[in-house]
């Protein structure tokens, strides 16, 4: 195994995320002594590691495993009801844990069903994609979709630990790892500038899970994210910086009916919002144009159907709802510099808009 880094999330339930490789062989470390079962949650496709992970834990604990469906379709009351249902049947109690061993949906479910057993039990999120690992399993948001929409129902829940095992990533298509560098990009641009630097000198090695530039962006990240949610869990101000570039990326993600990867969506996102901090305030062309050459480098997607427009408003829209009535946008002054435009004409929108519609 080689070196670890630790860095801890502050605030009322402090817990540490753990970065390094071949973790997952020593997950015991994290359950605690108390502990008797443990709940794995995992997608098909991580089966052989669910396995081997049951398998190393079997001596110390009773292991059962909750498959559930991949990526959003994890994330229904249904996959949630089958999770509590192995949990009843194998009384499962306040002292066990769950374990979340997958992408952002799994760690998101995982959580939302260790956050409501018994009014919660232990929880240790293993992510094992890069947007679960710098993002969704890092900072306690759980949660499930409904008909309605995405993450309506959930809860803030802090984890025990998150174990980030770099190792997972060795069979994650390309493709995938870039798709989760939207999220490390977006961490680049509001708060870790060193991340965009790596980017440019050397896309292949940042983007290489075995690199130690690959390590650095993840820890950065992480790092990043861990401030603002010690200082900020239940986000009721500088969290909100984190939504960077989801705004319109949600409402193309809800148009493309979930097709897109997540961080496709974003991706455009973030260059309409650096177009709207152009636009509106005071962010610098050539910053605007290191969002495009950045993602672009990445093969993230920068444009987006001009035709497309007023479909998109309605979703912000409506989503402004759920926002006191009023549409927020995390826009940038500078590299590093976030500021919320609260409210904004929907001339202003469609200027910015018209930037990256094509
Ligand atoms: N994914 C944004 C947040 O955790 O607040």
């Amino acid at each position: 195994m080689t070196e670890t880094t630790v860095i801890p999330v502050t605030g009322t339930d402090p817990y540490d995320v753990i970065i390094g490789r071949g973790l997952l062989a020593s997950l015991a470390d994290q359950l605690g002594p108390r502990v008797a079962k443990v709940l794995i949650v995992h997608p098909p496709t991580l089966g052989a590691k669910a396995n081997a992970l049951r398998e190393s834990l079997m001596d110390r604990y009773e292991v059962l495993l909750a498959e559930v469906p991949d990526a959003e379709d994890a994330k229904r009351v249904e996959v949630a009801a089958f999770c509590w249902q192995i949990m009843g049947q194998t009384d499962f109690t306040r002292t066990d844990a769950v374990v979340g061993l997958g992408g952002g949906a799994t760690t998101d479910l995982a959580g939302f069903v260790a956050a409501t057993w018994l009014r919660g039990v232990r929880l240790v999120q293993c992510p094992t994609s890069v947007a679960g690992m710098v993002d969704a399993a890092v900072g306690g948001k759980t949660g499930i979709n409904t008909a309605e929409g995405k993450n309506l129902v959930g809860s803030f829940y802090a984890p025990a630990a998150v174990v980030v095992d770099l190792d997972t990533l060795d069979t994650l298509p390309r493709n995938e790892i870039l798709a989760g560098f939207a999220e490390v990009v977006k961490c680049g641009f509001i708060g870790e500038p060193e991340i965009l630097d790596i980017i440019e000198a050397d896309v292949d090695r940042a983007t290489d899970p075995t690199s130690d530039e690959f390590r650095r962006v993840v820890e950065l990240s992480i790092g990043l994210k861990a401030r603002v949610v010690s200082e900020d869990f239940k986000e009721s101000g500088l969290r909100e910086i984190l939504n960077y570039g989801h705004t319109l990326g949600h409402a193309i993600e809800h148009a493309e009916r979930y097709r897109w990867r997540h961080g496709a969506a974003i991706s455009v996102g973030m260059v309409f919002a650096a177009e709207l901090g152009r636009i509106a305030g005071s962010l610098s062309d050539e910053v605007v144009d290191r969002h495009r050459r950045i993602l672009e480098s990445l093969t993230l997607p920068v444009d987006y159907p001009l035709g497309r427009w007023k479909t998109l408003l309605a979703t912000m829209q409506r989503d402004k709802k759920a926002r006191a009535g009023m549409m927020r946008f995390i826009v940038l002054d500078d590299v590093g510099k976030t500021s919320v435009l609260a409210g904004p004409e929907e001339a202003l929108l469609f200027a910015a808009y018209q930037e990256v519609g094509v």
